[in-house]
């Protein structure tokens, strides 16, 4: 069973499309899978259908109130949804706050095979939280200018939350979203991510698909929604990847 955090401090790279059909693309490959909505916008929580809700993460967080009773079972996958309260959490003071989520998950951990964190876009408390949670990070990057600066911000974090709060943690991989393969600078990112982190980048790009926009405003994963467009033969084929990445001998 592995912990992987989606993330980027980058706003709007795609980290909760990934968490989404990356949960749904394990679920189809029989996996059972927990996604966990650590983002005060909710924004996963929401593209899977659900309203506003009473149990959310920030109950865990802020009252260590039980996460087995936030847990809303859907269609294929388990979601424990995020609150705009949680945006509270950034702030306050109080110590070690960063270790909560970790410690709340102990007794769910092997419930699943695959628990993944939709991280918000901030370094702040909620994003180090998810990295000492989990056992992986995987990082969503947008090709366009810049994209690779903020990436070597994220590595120097991850590499602080690695040696002072998380020994375990490792990059699993980075995701190219958004990917289109006639725009030079989409091919000049790419190729500067693969000359700089080399086997890290995933071989799967994500394309740009409407469909994938689409689908999170019906409240429906990718494969709900067109099972045969680009974005879902995308997104599986990454969840193949990162499966195989994880653990070889399980690759289908
Ligand atoms: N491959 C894609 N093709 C087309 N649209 C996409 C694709 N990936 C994401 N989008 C759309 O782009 C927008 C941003 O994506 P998303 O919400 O996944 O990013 P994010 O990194 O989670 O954003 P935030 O930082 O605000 O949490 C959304 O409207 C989403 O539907
Ligand atoms: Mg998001």
């Amino acid at each position: 069973m592995s912990v992987i955090a989606i993330a980027n401090h980058k706003g709007g790279v795609g980290k909760t499309t990934t968490t989404i059909n990356l949960a749904a693309g394990m679920a189809r490959m029989g996996y059972k899978v927990l996604l966990i909505d650590l983002d005060p916008q909710a924004n996963a929580t929401f593209a899977l259908g659900l309203k506003k809700q009473e149990r959310t993460i920030y109950q865990v967080l802020a009252f260590q109130d039980d996460v087995r009773k936030m847990i809303v079972p859907l269609e294929d996958i388990d979601l424990v949804p995020a609150s705009v309260h949680l945006a509270g959490f950034e702030k306050n003071n109080e110590v070690g706050k960063e270790f909560i989520l970790q410690e709340s998950l102990e007794p769910i951990r092997d419930l699943y095979d695959f628990i993944l964190i939709d991280c918000p876009p901030s370094l702040g408390a909620l994003t180090v939280s998810a990295l000492t949670a989990s056992d992986f990070v995987v990082v969503a990057l947008q090709p366009e200018s810049l994209a690779l600066q903020g990436m070597a911000d994220f590595v120097r974090i991850l590499r602080t939350v690695k040696t002072r709060m998380n020994q375990q943690l490792e990059l699993l991989g980075i995701v190219i979203t958004q990917f289109d393969n006639r725009k030079v600078l989409h091919r000049d990112v790419l190729e500067l991510a693969e000359e700089r982190y080399g086997d890290a980048v995933f071989r799967s790009h994500i394309r740009g698909n409407v469909a994938l926009a689409e689908s999170q405003s019906m409240g429906q994963h990718i494969f709900q929604y067109d099972d045969s467009c680009n974005g879902a033969e995308d997104y599986l084929r990454l969840t193949h990847e990162v499966v195989q990445r994880l653990n070889p001998e399980l690759a289908v």
